[in-house]
């Protein structure tokens, strides 16, 4: 996928990232050896083969074809992860192709469960993001501000544990946080787990001062039932201000107009979709989006679990495939910057 100058030179914000997708197969490769991990791949190659994965996240629906799921290939690569440094690297990593990119402002979203339960203190995770955030901004010009994230797929309660051990870190009401993350999100499997389950984290979350977003990925079972929970049910449809996906409002009368009345905007990932849609079903439906107004922005969501397609390539095929002219492509970075929740001062510094 060839980048065109235009989208290469164009300022860009990224709102949807998981910065443990980004982990490349040389860094995995590079700490499984620093940290004495044996990795069930005899080769580097027998590794990067391993980020060829299947969509869904539930076996039973891929078919057995021997790839692993998505998520079982993101959670195995985090098992490299273990020491302040090795979370600080891969942050760092991402912020230098950011800024290759010319991506100005990020919202990555963080699990620290998925590196809890496998005994890694929640401090190595906290501060080694929140040191390559600070040093991100000399070196890369890349300003950050990140999203914990729920894991919907464990209990509420464990949730509940992490993100009370990660509050120091956070950008609270009080003032008194670190300021790593100003956000709360919810991700891994959708699968029988709707957004109303963790409204006691969300209802906390907001009480604490933080933003919040949720997955509402595309195609899952219940989809619309979830994008209907997320807009008019949690926090009494005062909560959620963003929808990470959220391709199916097109689905169900009343999604859209939820969406537009409360500013509620969507963080797309096209190409994520566009690896089980066919070109000219899916692209129809993210220009309908645009089209009826509601404010969607453009991102990658796992960029080295997905053939490596990054930002750049995710504007490109909208470019190509929506029909967009330059002047929407700016549009598209300008919903990014006004559903962000860059300070205002950030904000004009972006564009
Ligand atoms: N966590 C990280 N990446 C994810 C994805 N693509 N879908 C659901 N949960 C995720
Ligand atoms: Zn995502």
């Amino acid at each position: 996928l060839e980048i065109d100058p235009f989208i290469a030179a164009l300022p860009k914000v990224e709102l949807h990232v998981h910065i443990e997708g980004t982990l490349t197969p040389a860094l995995r490769w590079k700490l499984a050896h620093r940290n004495n991990i044996s990795l069930p791949y005899k080769t580097y190659d027998e590794l990067a083969n391993s980020y060829k994965v299947t969509y869904n996240h539930r076996r039973e629906v891929n078919g057995d074809n021997g790839a692993p799921t998505f998520l079982e290939a993101y959670f195995a690569g985090c098992q490299v992860l273990c020491t302040e440094d090795d979370f600080y690297e891969l942050a760092m990593d991402y912020f230098k192709k950011a800024h290759e990119m010319n991506v100005r402002y990020v919202e990555p979203f963080f699990d620290t469960q998925a590196h809890t339960r496998r005994g890694i203190p929640a401090e190595a995770v906290l501060n080694g993001y929140l040191r390559a955030q600070q040093e991100s901004v000399g070196k890369y010009s890349v300003r950050s501000n990140w999203i914990f994230c729920f894991l919907r797929d464990e209990a509420l309660e464990d949730g509940l544990d992490a993100y009370r051990a990660a509050l120091p870190w956070a950008r609270t009401r009080d003032g008194k946080g670190k300021g790593l993350f100003h956000a709360v999100g919810l991700a891994s499997n959708e699968y029988n787990r709707p957004p109303l389950l963790f409204e006691e984290a969300f209802r906390l979350a907001k009480e604490d001062g933080l933003h919040i977003t949720m997955h509402c990925d595309v195609d899952q079972k219940d989809a619309v039932e979830h994008m209907h929970e997320a807009i008019f049910d949690i926090c009494d449809g005062a909560g959620t201000e963003r929808i990470d996906h959220g391709l199916n409002a097109i689905d169900r009368e009343g999604l859209i107009p939820g969406l537009k009345s409360r500013g509620i905007g969507l963080t797309l990932c096209p190409h994520a979709y566009h690896r089980r849609q066919a070109t000219e079903v899916l692209f129809p439906k993210i220009r309908r989006l645009w089209d009826e107004g509601v404010k969607i922005c453009i991102n990658s969501d796992d960029p080295t679990y997905m053939h490596n397609v990054w930002i750049d390539g995710n504007m490109m095929k909208v470019y190509k495939y929506c029909g967009f002219t330059k002047a929407d492509m700016v549009t598209l970075v300008r919903n990014a910057v006004e559903i962000s929740w860059a300070d205002e001062g950030t904000k004009t510094e972006i564009l």
